[in-house]
């Protein structure tokens, strides 16, 4: 088997971001916004390069219909969004009014508002109100880590065939290899282990961000 890895540098890693298509200018305000508002939690943001990688991805699988579990202040439903046809559309789940007021007026600047519903409260309970059949092209799950195997049941079933699944935080910074006794990097531990086992889909998991992993359903 070839053992090839590549551990990113903060130097290679701002090449990789330089070298990436860059924020624009609105989403460069939600993420200045976030942190200036928000500084304890912006953290919780998607990197720039993974909001690049989600409108590619987006547009390349064609997707119409997708659903983010996670929504914070926007930035990756400002990023699929971007990426959907004028009449494709995007649910997106949170908990939190005040995180998604943000993400609500980045909607608006941007012109993709009509194209995103907003679905507040708990995620597992709510993703349950969506339609049974697979119709979903793209899910993106972004919430709290424990709830992450409630939402990937929830989701797979609902994702066409050849539709994508992204889970993001998936490495935890490297801490999967040794979760030691933490709550938060050992959910992560078992849900990876989970959707490993997981015969519906094929998957692979990137080392994008904080660790993205593209999950395909067969
Ligand atoms: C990591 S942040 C999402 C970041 C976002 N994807 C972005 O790019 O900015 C996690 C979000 O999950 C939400 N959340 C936490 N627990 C939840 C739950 N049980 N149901 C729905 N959303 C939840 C939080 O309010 C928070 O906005």
């Amino acid at each position: 088997m070839s053992r090839k890895s590549l551990t990113l540098s903060a130097e290679l890693h701002e090449y990789v971001v330089a070298h990436s298509t860059p924020l624009d200018p609105l989403a460069r305000d939600l993420v200045e916004e976030t942190w200036a508002a928000l500084p304890r939690q912006a953290g919780m943001q998607i990197a720039p390069e993974q909001s690049v990688f989600l409108t590619i991805l987006t547009r390349l699988l064609g997707v119409r219909r997708a659903v983010e579990v996670g929504t914070f202040t926007g930035l990756s439903s400002l990023a699929i969004a971007r990426g959907l046809p004028e009449d494709g559309q995007l649910i997106c789940f949170d908990i939190s009014e005040q995180y998604t007021s943000v993400a609500r007026r980045y909607w608006e600047r941007a012109g993709v508002a009509e194209r995103i519903e907003l679905r507040l409260g708990a995620a597992a309970q709510r993703l349950r109100e969506l339609p049974e059949e697979p119709t979903i092209d793209l899910a993106f799950i972004d919430a709290d880590k424990p709830g992450y195997p409630a939402y990937w049941a929830e989701i797979v079933p609902r994702v066409r065939r050849g539709g994508a699944i992204l889970v993001d935080n998936t490495l935890r910074g490297g801490r999967v290899l040794d979760p030691a006794g933490d709550e938060t990097d050992s959910a992560i531990v078992r849900f990876n282990d989970l959707a490993r086992e997981d015969d519906r889909v094929e998957l692979v998991v990137l080392p994008l961000g904080d660790g993205v992993t593209l999950a395909r359903k067969r």
